[in-house]
């Protein structure tokens, strides 16, 4: 039926709600209430937060840093990049720059790393793939993100910011190794 919108509409909207009614608004509210609840409480039990290790580090600095950790542990090449199989334990350093991530990292399975990030250039953005872990990218800034690599593989890093005409390519990789693989070394590969 036609309206002008100056007569008021045909219904019983004015009239007190339905006892269902006032039950699923208070459904709601409630629901509103424990969402509300939840921001703080996932904060501090969610287990998405960093570390908190951070400092700032002069890109020169950090570019220093990382050469040093390919220096000392690196075994093998791929592609023109370095693969660095590090300490089981020990502080691992990623270099992000236009456009490549520095170095393929080896990790062992079911062992924490200190997996440090920083840029030499740009903001970059780090996104562990297929898992969903992203994190910026900062010149400037070394981040340390604590992992435990917990199943076998090779993982990509896609850069997730965009930096440039090759940003679609900036793509690194982590290699997870099983468990028993340090007994294995130099077997079949
Ligand atoms: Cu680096 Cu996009």
């Amino acid at each position: 039926m036609y309206h002008s919108g100056i007569e008021s509409p045909k219904g019983v909207w004015w009239k007190p709600a339905h006892g269902g009614e006032k039950v699923w608004a208070a459904i709601a509210f409630a629901w509103c209430i424990v969402l509300f609840a939840m921001m703080p409480l996932w904060h501090v039990r969610g287990g998405q937060n960093p570390a908190g290790i951070r400092h700032r580090v002069e890109p020169e600095r950090y570019r220093e840093r990382v050469t040093e950790f390919i220096q000392q542990y690196q075994v093998g090449e791929e592609k023109g990049i370095p693969v660095v199989a590090p300490p089981p334990g020990s502080h691992v350093y990623i270099q992000a720059q236009m456009w490549r991530w520095t170095p393929v990292l080896r990790l062992q399975q079911g062992v924490e790393y200190i997996v440090h990030l920083s840029s030499v250039d740009m903001n970059h953005g780090f996104n562990l793939y297929p898992l969903n872990i992203n994190f910026q990218v900062v010149p400037g800034y070394d981040y340390g993100l604590k992992m435990t690599p917990s199943e076998p593989g090779e993982y990509k890093i896609i850069c997730n910011e965009f930096c440039g005409v090759g940003h679609h390519l900036m793509v690194g990789k982590i290699i997870v190794e099983p468990r028993q693989a340090a007994s294995l070394e130099g077997g079949a590969q």
